[in-house]
């Protein structure tokens, strides 16, 4: 049997499907976007068109499959979005569903991953949830653009801690827990980095690493806000989003350490440094 990736060509899901493969495991990997997953993977999986919010692609995308990797793309806000899919699966015969959920959410009802859980456990799906921090692909994604054009990190994240998080780790730990489904029956993994870094010190290792001066702007929420919907033309839902993440953070709540991924795999987190440097070019101006 097989498992399903959905989201397979995003942060996390490509490194799931990655690490699946490399523990022998069949894979079928679904998105939108067929011709982009046959690009990242081309013959080594079976690549679907699987869409949330389309009821017709959901039958295709589980035959054959027995595990799945659910994650909500981050646009689709409402949780309800994923309920038609969560129920169907309870009609195939699936061992374990391992849903990327958000550090803290367990005393947190706000964010659509609270609600996504409790409903993924009221239908009685054997369920494995992840919960990692804050990825430092946000780093070396979103909030790239200022770093390399400004040198200047633009996050309304004040004085607050985050135990950053590799989206390769989060993979190599959901593959483990898909790969053996019997012993993670309905458990749920908070998964961090190493060590919590303000911002200030996530500065200091992109200067030190790039060479160049690189500083910690500290914007307010509304001027985070208006930049990034004004200035960079995101969605305002999406950005709203992300205030209400910093607004959790500057509470401290991305702040914890675990030791979950030594625990589930035997590796250790990849440093926020070392991750700088493996990923240099995302931080390095492209004019
Ligand atoms: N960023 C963080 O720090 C952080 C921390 C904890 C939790 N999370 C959670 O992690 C999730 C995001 O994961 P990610 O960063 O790996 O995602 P991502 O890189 O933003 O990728 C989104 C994926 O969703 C697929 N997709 C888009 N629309 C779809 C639709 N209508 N139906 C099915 N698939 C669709 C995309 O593929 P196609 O283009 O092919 O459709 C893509 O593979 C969010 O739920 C977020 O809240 C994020």
């Amino acid at each position: 049997m097989k498992v399903l990736v959905t989201g397979a060509s995003g942060n996390v899901g490509s490194y799931v499907v990655k690490e699946l493969l490399n523990q022998g495991e069949k894979v079928v990997a679904a998105g939108t976007n067929i011709e982009k997953l046959k690009k990242l993977f081309g013959e080594q999986v079976d690549a679907v068109t699987f869409d949330f919010t389309d009821k017709t692609t959901y039958n295709e995308a589980l035959k054959g499959v027995d595990r799945v990797f659910l994650m909500r793309p981050p646009h689709l806000g409402k949780p309800e979005d994923l309920y038609p899919f969560i129920d169907l699966m309870k009609a195939y015969n699936i061992r374990l569903v391992s849903f990327l959920s958000l550090m803290g959410v367990e005393n947190n009802t706000i964010p659509p991953h609270y609600k996504i859980e409790k409903y993924i456990e009221k239908t009685g799906l054997p369920y494995a949830h992840i919960r990692p921090g804050f990825f430092m692909q946000n780093i070396s994604g979103i909030h790239s653009v200022e770093i390399r054009e400004k040198n200047e990190i633009f996050v309304p994240a004040g004085n607050s801690k985050t135990s950053f998080i590799d989206a390769a780790d989060i993979g190599l730990a959901v593959a483990t827990l898909l790969h053996d489904p019997e012993k993670y029956i309905n458990t749920a993994h908070t998964i961090t980095g190493a060590e919590a870094l303000d911002y200030y010190e996530v500065a200091e290792i992109l200067s030190k690493v790039t060479k160049r001066k690189i500083t910690y702007k500290k914007p307010g929420y509304l001027k985070y806000r208006s930049y990034y919907i004004k200035n960079r033309g995101l969605e305002k839902e999406y950005v709203n989003v992300t205030v209400a993440l910093y607004f959790m953070t500057r509470m401290g709540t991305a702040k914890k350490v675990t030791n979950t991924l030594f625990e589930l795999t035997g590796r250790k987190p990849k440093t926020f440094e070392n991750f700088v440097r493996d990923n240099i070019d995302c931080f390095v101006s492209r004019k």
